[in-house]
């Protein structure tokens, strides 16, 4: 049967950052805070004529080069994204178009921070032979949707603007996707959330809306944390167990980026060291569905990882919804 191998990863972030000392001085914060509370100390944010796109297609150039293959090769663009550039269509169509596609399908999907629901889907189409070779994006620009004042502060300092990109291409070989394993429970939907624009409100978009702030994002902390500490190694642990590995096995376990302190407290529940548990978002920040992506670039980057070795991504995010892929590199 055919496996989907990941041959090539990219990733692209604004030029612009914004460390915790910028934000000390427009907000009630302090480096301190946020370092204690997220381990973040600075984070890319985008100028005023960059987008989601913009960011989506360098870094899906970049994993193409990194893959070594031309976009007339591209069979299908899935772009995992909160935030594309506008209401509708996706991001996914401005990738196909801009970098000179076949007429492929192209779709966006709507999973938080849980990107590894494209890379699953992308898999799929692989193992069924219909496609050889596809191009999976997250991307997002969080920072122009953020409350920068003292009222938003609690979810402004976390979340930051980037993207990262993977090519998957059939193979018979014993590389490539291992599993996936996709959960979510909607009990949790306003636990981290946008309310606007959206169906709910009819119209979508108004003054009033715009005035009781439903158009910014929503995050109940204490929930978030608590749920995330105990989804990440259950299902980091269902990937483990459906291949028959041993944490000895791994070699790294790259999670989405949401906290430093989830990160932690996920590896001492698995009692691992932090040496075995990517981190990155000192340097990045929180950048929902392209966290993993670019995590991959930096593990490999840095040789945490490398051929045969045997890494799992894990992700958690608004929904809820969690998620893992265990890959032989
Ligand atoms: N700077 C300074 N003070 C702040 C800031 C800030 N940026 N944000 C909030 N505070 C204040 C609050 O106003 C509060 O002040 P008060 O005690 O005077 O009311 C105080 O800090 C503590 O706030 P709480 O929310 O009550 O703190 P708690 O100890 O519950 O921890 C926290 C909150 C850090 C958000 C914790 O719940 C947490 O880490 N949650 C995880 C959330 C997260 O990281 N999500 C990632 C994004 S979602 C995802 O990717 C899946």
């Amino acid at each position: 049967m055919k496996k989907a191998q990941i041959t090539g990863i990219g990733f692209h972030v604004p030029e612009r950052v914004v460390t915790n000392q910028d934000l000390e001085k427009i907000m009630d914060t302090t480096d301190q805070w946020i370092q204690e509370r997220s381990g973040i100390t600075q984070r890319h944010w985008v100028d005023k004529e960059s987008n989601a796109s913009i960011l989506a297609i360098q870094a899906a150039k970049n994993a193409m080069e990194d893959a070594e293959i031309d976009a007339s090769e591209i069979d299908l663009v899935i772009c995992a994204t909160l935030t594309s550039d506008y209401f509708f269509p996706g991001i996914s169509n401005q990738i196909q178009h801009s970098l000179g596609m076949r007429m492929v399908g192209a779709f966006d999907i709507k999973a938080a921070c849980s990107a590894i629901y494209s890379l699953s889907i992308g898999d799929q189409f692989i193992r069924t032979e219909q496609y050889k070779t596809i191009l999976v994006v997250g991307a997002e620009v969080q920072s122009t949707a953020l409350d920068i004042s003292d009222e938003g502060r609690n979810i402004s300092v976390l979340f930051a603007d980037g993207a990262g990109a993977a090519v998957l291409q059939a193979t018979d070989s014993d590389k490539g996707i291992l599993s996936t394993h996709l959960h979510s429970d909607g009990k949790y939907l306003k636990d981290l959330w946008c309310e606007a624009p959206g169906t709910s409100n009819n119209p979508r978009l108004t003054k009033e809306i715009l005035d009781q702030g439903k158009h910014l994002p929503y995050m109940n902390g204490r929930e978030v944390f608590k749920n995330a500490v105990r989804r990440f190694p259950e299902v980091i642990k269902e990937a483990m167990d459906a291949n028959e590995l041993t944490i000895d096995d791994i070699s790294q376990i790259i999670p989405h980026q949401a906290n430093h302190r989830i990160s932690e407290a996920v590896a001492k529940r698995m009692g691992v060291g932090m040496d075995k548990v990517f981190s990155n978002i000192k340097h990045y920040g929180n950048t929902t569905a392209a966290s993993i992506p670019i995590a991959m670039c930096e593990a490999r980057d840095k040789s945490l990882f490398s051929s045969d070795d045997i890494i799992i991504l894990a992700a958690f995010g608004a929904g809820f919804t969690w998620a893992s892929a265990a890959i032989r590199w």
